[in-house]
């Protein structure tokens, strides 16, 4: 089965999950893409969603949704969302798409986390996809240098500029075995708007995609 099969299977079995006439908190990346169609195609009945990106939202309202701010909607039940790396914690590395900070704020608002990946994603040890970093422009130099101090290898995310109009650093070349600890060196580094380690709020409930179908973590 290719990776597309499973994301499909995951968002499906995702969408059994998810309770008519809430207010749902959905993120971004493919894999939540084919949740959103498949929201759309059964006409999943909702009160409304809060979106971690402005490409979710306009897929969401495309398909006649309305999309609330956050403020607006208050604490959320449910969250569905992706992630580039998940450890046997429920630890995860997120923000290949460029969303972390606003899926780290929903994630915190939200009283269940359930989260979505195919098997490829599943790692015994975070580190291997390069962790991503949101910083204000100014800062960029200034924590790529903190960055390297922690011994990993900051790539600038160049040509890309997040939804909160900040820049990204790819942190490579890190294994990391204490997620919480790094979270909050990274976190208070000036400059740093959010590390893309959900540590401290990691998922409640994970959900893989695998040829053998769909298990929970
Ligand atoms: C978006 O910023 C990310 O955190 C996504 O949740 C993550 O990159 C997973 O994306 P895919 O579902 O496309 O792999």
């Amino acid at each position: 089965m290719n990776q597309d099969a499973m994301k499909q299977q995951v968002a499906a079995a995702a969408l059994q999950q998810i309770p008519d006439d809430i207010v749902l908190g959905v993120g971004t990346g493919s894999t939540v893409n084919a949740l959103i169609k498949l929201m759309c195609e059964q006409r999943k009945r909702l009160t409304a969603c809060v979106s971690s990106s402005e490409a979710s939202s306009a897929l969401l309202r495309a398909g006649g949704y309305e999309v609330l701010d956050l403020n607006t909607a208050g604490d959320l039940s449910l969250y569905v969302d992706g992630a580039d790396e998940c450890d046997p914690n429920r630890c995860l590395i997120k923000g290949g798409g460029g969303a972390l900070t606003r899926e780290k704020i929903i994630a915190a608002a939200s009283k269940r986390f359930i989260c979505i990946i195919d098997a490829s994603k599943q790692v015994p040890v975070l580190g291997t996809f390069p962790l991503p970093v949101e910083v204000i422009p100014m800062a960029r130099s200034y924590v790529a240098r903190e960055l390297l101090k922690l011994g990993g290898e900051p790539m600038w995310r160049e040509n890309f500029t997040t939804d909160n109009g900040n820049q990204i650093l790819d942190l490579g070349r890190l294994q990391i075995h204490d997620p919480m600890a790094l979270e909050d060196t990274i976190n208070s580094i000036a400059g740093v708007v959010t590390v893309g380690l959900f540590a401290h709020r990691a998922a409640d409930q994970v959900l893989v995609a695998s040829a053998d179908g769909v298990v929970e973590l």
